[in-house]
């Protein structure tokens, strides 16, 4: 059935193209070149990134196990000192030998859902509302403890501590569910030497104080876009954004260089990724009548089934909130420091190109990547398509998330003011739930015709 829908998708394309061309007569989207890339082992790369040493510090193994005790779930199966810890910690060994336990990409990148953890999810239920992980006064005591008892072990975590003393403080988000990256990658850029990745205790740049909110994209879009992140910005080779966390803790490039040669495998691996499928029943006759909605009013920027066009969607046409895109202009400090730096050079650069705008991402698995847009602040789909029905002030079970599978999307409460940091504030500087109107012009019928085709992508 699913077939049948994307062949009878793709004969509508050529009639709706010309319908909809007229979009975009003044301002046009920009497509992005690809890039070439490195190819690797899928396999490997799932096992580098679950058990890899690209974080090479972190807390000492016994102190990691009496803190956080056993592992709260069997999620993935790991051999060694990994069996019995949480899926989001590698224990890795540390430059001295020690064995220390990093946080690896899973901390963002998976979620428990019905049970089961996905990985490639956004984590969209993060909190970097207080700080409770890298709390700088937790750290410093750890760290004067591990220096009077134990100087090998201190040795090991001394350049984790050192980074997440001078940034953990800096990191806080106003709402809970929000995830912080951005500002953690300008924060460790600012402490390191564009070309050596030198530590210094001191910011070397000046990067503005707040915190600007992202969602977390999944894993499996990866595969069909030529920029990274959702200003597009990442161009060149991925494998080099991927290995980005590194700059937590690095000693120097000769040690990046080690770790970016693994990037191909995990690069592999995520281009390995599929979306899952909606787990209920979908009315098909619904989701053609759908598909053909999708077509003529959406198809132009998130692209077919089958071709997705990588384009770049100026402010003026999708009208989110502009915080995200604005800031590289407004504070270019940290894109020239990424394009001026290690990752930038070699047989294999990377940089970073800024635009006024995002890229419209491609939608699959779209039904269960809630909340949406860049900054999470829709939490349905219903809301995507009728911006009349997007909450201003709303809430949801972060404990125990309960989903919605109508409006698809996070079941929610709407508040009628805002409160604390369980209340999602759409009021807030980069928090806005304004623009991508697309869907307001169509009926009911016709907005859950189209919700019940994008359950099938
Ligand atoms: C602290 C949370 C965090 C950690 C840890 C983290 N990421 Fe991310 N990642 C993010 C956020 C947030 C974004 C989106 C940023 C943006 O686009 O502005 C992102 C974006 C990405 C993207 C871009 C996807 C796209 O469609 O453009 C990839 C791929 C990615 N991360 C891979 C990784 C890998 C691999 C690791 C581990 C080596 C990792 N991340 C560690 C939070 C994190
Ligand atoms: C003019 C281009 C354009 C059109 C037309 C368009 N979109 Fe979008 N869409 C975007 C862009 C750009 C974004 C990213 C906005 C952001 O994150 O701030 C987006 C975001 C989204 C998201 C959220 C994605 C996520 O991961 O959070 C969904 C869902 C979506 N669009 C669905 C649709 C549907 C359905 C239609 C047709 C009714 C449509 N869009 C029409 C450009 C477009």
């Amino acid at each position: 059935m699913k077939k049948f829908l994307v062949l009878s998708g793709i004969g509508l394309m050529c009639i709706a193209f010309r319908d909809t061309i007229h979009l975009f007569d003044d301002i046009q989207p920009v497509p992005i070149p690809a890039s070439p890339q490195r190819s690797g082992n899928a396999e490997k790369g799932y096992q580098y990134l679950v058990t890899g040493d690209y974080l090479k510090s972190g807390i000492p193994y016994n102190y990691f196990k009496l803190a956080y005790g056993k592992a709260n779930g069997e999620f993935i199966k790991r051999d060694g000192f990994n069996a019995d810890i949480s899926y989001e910690y590698t224990a890795v060994k540390a430059s001295n030998g020690e064995i220390v336990v990093a946080p690896n990409c899973l901390q963002c990148h998976a979620q428990v859902f019905d049970d089961k953890l996905i990985i490639g999810l956004g984590n969209s239920t993060v909190d970097f509302t207080s700080g409770q992980k890298l709390n700088p006064q937790n750290v410093v005591r750890v760290e004067n403890f591990l220096k009077k008892t134990d100087p090998k072990k201190y040795e090991a975590a001394e350049p984790f501590l050192r980074a997440a003393k001078a940034v953990g403080a800096q990191l806080h988000t106003q709402v809970r569910g929000v995830n912080a990256a951005d500002r953690l990658a300008a924060l460790l850029a600012s402490h390191r030497d564009p070309e050596t990745f030198r530590w210094n205790p001191q910011q070397m740049m000046d990067i503005p104080d707040n915190v600007i909110p992202s969602d977390v994209p999944a894993w499996w879009l990866l595969k069909k876009k030529h920029g990274m992140f959702y200003n597009g910005f990442g161009r060149g080779d991925f494998g080099k954004f991927l290995m980005a966390s590194n700059l937590l803790t690095v000693n120097d490039t000769a040690e990046s260089a080690e770790v970016d040669r693994h990037f191909n495998d995990v690069l592999a691996y995520l281009n390995s990724l599929e979306p899952p499928p909606y787990p209920r029943q979908i009315d098909q006759r619904l989701a053609e009548e759908g598909g053909i909605i999708y077509i003529h009013n959406c198809a132009k920027c998130h692209g077919k089934p089958v071709e997705y066009p990588n384009l770049l969607i100026p402010e003026s046409m999708v009208g989110t909130d502009s915080l995200l895109y604005k800031s590289n202009y407004q504070n270019p400090q940290f894109v020239d420091w990424f394009n001026r730096s290690w990752f930038a050079q070699g047989d294999h650069p990377a940089r970073l190109q800024p635009f006024n705008g995002y890229i419209a991402p491609p939608l699959d698995g779209i039904w269960i990547t809630a909340p949406y847009f860049h900054n999470g602040s829709v939490p349905s789909l219903e809301g995507v398509l009728n911006s009349k029905a997007r909450p201003r002030y709303w809430s949801r079970n972060f404990d125990n998330p309960a989903f919605d599978y109508d409006k698809v999307g996070w079941k929610y409460t709407v508040q009628e003011k805002p409160g604390g940091t369980t209340v999602y504030n759409t009021d807030l500087p980069g928090y806005g739930n304004y623009g991508h109107k697309f869907g307001d012009r169509l009926t009911e019928r016709q907005r859950k015709a189209l919700i019940e085709y994008l359950k099938t992508l």
